[in-house]
């Protein structure tokens, strides 16, 4: 049995926000050895046992694999009467980011065969938090349902699927108990990485709901984050794999006849499982590149993803969540697209007019970016053999007059390009070649393969930069931002994990760090925990500070200086407990 599935291991947690023992010392780690956790972490998606354990199912499990079989089905039957039907995909951070990019992948795909488009995503926070986190919305169950309620408006046939990887999120449970109780136009489905004694009451109603067939939940166990919480990472692929598995299912049946099977989707999973193992085979090279990108941030550079079509927004999507899982500036990695807002299609529309968090086009890059870029800055391209390669041929050679730092992570499908030409173009290119045997020419295929790889590949990146200047304890998210209810019960239970502290010394802490003052009043320790977000919202390192506090029984000045002085929290917080 794995150690995290022992039930006397962190009982008090749920899997997603269990400490992960493979990573346990990551922050200690080299880059190489960082790859090496990462992949066995990965590799814990495609488990194919719970090891006799009754209380998880994994991905391959047989009732999870039944009800992919189900989902597509009713996927299928959509497809086949797209008159008056809808599928809407929701979810709140990196699960709504997934729902969009499938969205808007398959829209395209439907609308390149001249059939009609039914595929809606909802992202909570709305597009704004495509590119930018906004967490509050996600503990807004009436919103969630208000606007799920507006998608639906006329439809007749509508396949809800909500994405909460930790079963967690209000806004998605306010969606699913909308569903509920509309249950004659909706069936909702519900993907998460919890069992459902774990989650919120909703999850159970629905496992009730199950077995009548009006409503699925697909909660396989996956195993706990290799940064605690971080379910960008597992929870993110995991949910692409299983909604890919299951939309591809539901088209090949509507539109080749292509039966759905039992076997069929093991088979499509297990390929999956290939673009694992074909990824993680870069392993010396992918952490040359993360200590590229951990020297740019160490002096104060900065890493840029250059993507082409929706490797672009792989690039963004990673980008984007650094800023609350790290505590980083948003400056330090930034993803960027060709064709900026037209390549995204999202449903607002082009967003730059927002401000510098919303400039996401090659072209900005250049204009922008590119007359400061240095060599303590990475650039990454992230690119196909279906790409123009004479364009990104022509934007390498323009980022090489300031940078030599240029690499590339790029998919080779056919094996008809020419290798040795793109090579010469940067310092080092991370090569993924996939054999045709895995994706049989299927154009939607290939792109689903080299988008999960590439995640796979900057997840690595990002977090192995982070972790190497010092931005996580052990594997915990110890700068992350405290800005919804999630969240906060995170930073408590980091505070008591590594301070052995009571539950309500390390709030009393928490809340001193977020409004900046030594002693509370009592309004502000009654006052909800919306009111303390919003507040965290507007600080910075609010879990180091009160962390520092606890250890030193210091002043919030005194933490301070320590912080400033270690720029590796592990070591402020040595270094305040040696003057104890
Ligand atoms: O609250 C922020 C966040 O943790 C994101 O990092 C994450 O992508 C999002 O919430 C969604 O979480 P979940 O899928 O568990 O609802």
């Amino acid at each position: 049995m794995q150690h995290w599935q022992q039930p006397s291991y962190e009982p008090y947690l749920p899997v997603t926000e269990k400490s992960n023992p493979i990573t346990r010392d990551i922050d200690r780690a080299n880059p190489e050895e960082i790859v090496q956790m990462l992949q066995k972490c990965d590799a814990e998606i495609f488990e194919r046992t719970s090891h006799g354990n009754p209380m998880y199912q994994t991905l391959c499990s047989s009732s999870v694999v039944q009800t992919i079989v189900e989902v597509s089905k009713r996927v299928e039957v959509i497809l086949k009467d797209p008159e008056d039907s809808l599928i809407v995909l929701s979810g709140c951070g990196t699960s709504g980011r997934i729902a969009f990019l499938l969205a808007t992948s398959l829209n395209r795909w439907l609308a390149s065969h001249h059939q009609k488009q039914i595929y809606s995503y909802i992202i909570a926070g709305g597009d704004k938090a495509l590119l930018t986190s906004q967490e509050s919305p996600e503990d807004d169950p009436f919103l969630g349902a208000l606007t799920l309620d507006k998608a639906c408006v006329g439809k007749k046939h509508v396949l809800f699927i909500g994405i909460s990887c930790g079963l967690s999120a209000p806004f998605v449970a306010g969606q699913l108990d909308f569903c509920l109780r509309n249950l004659k136009i909706i069936t909702p489905v519900l993907i998460g990485f919890n069992p459902v004694d774990m989650a919120r009451e909703i999850a159970e109603r629905m496992n009730e709901l199950q077995k009548q067939k009006k409503a699925y939940v697909l909660n396989p166990a996956v195993g706990p984050e290799a940064i605690s919480g971080s379910s960008r990472m597992k929870g993110g692929s995991a949910t692409k794999v299983i909604l890919e598995t299951i939309l591809l299912a539901g088209h090949e049946a509507a539109c080749n006849n292509k039966a759905i099977t039992f076997n069929g989707i093991l088979h499509s999973l297990n390929k999956f499982e290939k673009v694992h193992q074909i990824t993680y085979s870069h392993t010396k090279e992918l952490a040359a590149l993360v200590e590229k990108a951990a020297v740019s941030l160490r002096r104060k550079g900065h890493v840029y993803y250059l993507g082409w079509q929706t490797l672009g927004i792989i690039g963004i999507i990673d980008a984007s969540e650094c800023i609350p899982t790290f505590g980083a500036g948003f400056e330090d990695i930034r993803g960027f697209v060709s064709n900026g807002f037209s390549e995204m299609n999202n449903k607002e529309g082009d967003l730059s007019s927002l401000g510098p968090h919303f400039i996401i086009d090659h072209k900005d890059f250049v204009h922008t970016i590119l007359p400061n870029l240095s060599d303590n800055d990475t650039v990454i391209f992230l690119y196909s053999e279906n790409d123009d390669l004479n364009e990104v041929s022509a934007l390498a050679k323009s980022v090489r007059q300031h940078t030599s730092n240029l690499h590339a992570i790029a998919h080779e499908l056919t094996g008809l390009s020419d290798p040795d030409r793109m090579r010469s173009q940067f310092m080092a290119v991370l090569t993924i070649k996939w054999p045709s045997s895995l994706h049989k020419y299927n154009p939607v295929l290939m792109k689903q393969h080299c988008e999960l790889s590439t995640k796979w590949c900057l997840n690595a990146i990002s977090t192995g930069a982070h972790v190497l200047t010092g931005k996580v304890y052990m594997n915990y998210m110890i700068d992350l931002r405290v800005t919804n209810s999630k969240l906060y019960r995170r930073a408590i239970h980091i505070l008591k994990r590594f301070t052995g502290s009571t539950q309500a010394y390390c709030e009393t802490a928490l809340l001193r760090a977020i409004y900046g003052i030594e002693e509370l009043s009592d309004g502000m320790s009654s006052t909800n925990v919306t009111q303390h977000t919003l507040v965290a919202n507007e600080r910075g390192s609010v879990v180091p500070i009160a962390l520092v506090m606890l250890q030193s029984r210091g002043t919030i000045a005194e933490a301070k200086s320590y912080l400033d002085a270690y720029s590796v929290i592990r070591d402020a917080v040595a270094a305040c407990q040696r003057l104890l």
